[in-house]
């Protein structure tokens, strides 16, 4: 073997290591290049990067964010929805502004991965009707979820009372529409009725029909084979009497008076 040989036997495999490391490169764009349509400077105050991505037309939120992405700006877009852990690795995430979009809903793990380092979400003039009931319950930061169309009932009850600051985020709350027709337009706040104690009560009602209905069977039911049970055992006494007498030892006398 000369040492061309060693040479090119050990070379070639480099070779190709080093392409398809380049291949990879190229197909996935390492996660600090700043998304198409936004605006990256790097804040030495911030410790990060102000990322700007208002008024971009975007219909989603873009997937690959720089991870030292501090502040981010996604107002006035058309993002419809918020995937699950979508900021999940966006390790000092402070601010977050989702504010003029077109969001409906929110599952619970919306936010999740930045609830320890967010501290301002901003969610208003959306078309949010509900959220889950999680959706904000381990956010540290301060909610707004102003101007937004919201369906007032037990969900949001739940949500709203698991957010840091939330008499002043409830405070901006206006039901769209409710479970209740007289809160429609009402702050949430004004709703005094408990709307998770009502659902409880509506099932807790239907429980206790229901359990009376079992109630009454089974009690017919006892009340039927008693009656059955006594007509047997009369018959039954009619036929030891009508049987032909002869001497009884006296444990089975016992027996039939205890029986009468
Ligand atoms: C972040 O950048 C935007 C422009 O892209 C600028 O208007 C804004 O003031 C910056 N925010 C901070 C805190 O530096
Ligand atoms: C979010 O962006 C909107 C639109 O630019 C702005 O009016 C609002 O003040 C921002 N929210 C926060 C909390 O800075």
């Amino acid at each position: 073997m000369t040492l061309l040989d060693v040479w090119l036997s050990r070379s070639i495999p480099m070779c190709l290591l080093l392409q398809s490391l380049v291949l990879m490169a190229l197909c996935f764009p390492s996660a600090s290049m700043c998304p198409k349509g936004c605006i990256c400077l790097r804040d030495s105050h911030l410790h990060g990067l102000n990322v700007t991505c208002s008024h971009s037309r975007l219909k989603e939120i873009p997937p690959s964010l720089p991870i030292d992405t501090v502040l981010l700006r996604l107002d006035h877009n058309h993002i419809g929805a918020v995937p699950d852990q979508i900021f999940r690795g966006l390790r000092i995430l402070r601010e977050l502004n989702l504010s003029y979009n077109a969001i409906e809903h929110l599952e619970e793990a919306a936010f999740a991965g930045i609830e320890a380092t967010l501290q301002l979400l901003d969610l208003s003039h959306n078309r949010i009707t509900s959220v889950h009931k999680d959706a904000f319950s381990r956010l540290k930061a301060r909610v707004i979820v102003n101007d937004n169309p919201w369906h007032c009932d037990c969900t949001l009850q739940q949500a709203i009372s698991g957010m840091a600051h939330n008499h002043e985020a409830a405070a901006r709350v206006l039901c769209r529409s409710s479970e209740l027709l007289d809160q429609e337009g009402r702050p949430f706040l004004a709703v005094d009725t408990d709307l998770c104690n009502l659902a409880k009560r509506t099932t807790d009602y239907a429980m206790l029909v229901t359990m009376f209905g079992w109630f009454a069977m089974v009690i017919s039911y006892v009340v039927y084979y008693v009656r059955q049970n006594q007509e047997d055992a009369r018959r039954h006494l009619e036929y030891l009497k009508s049987l032909p007498s002869k001497p009884k030892k006296p444990d089975e006398a016992d027996d039939i008076s205890t029986v009468v």
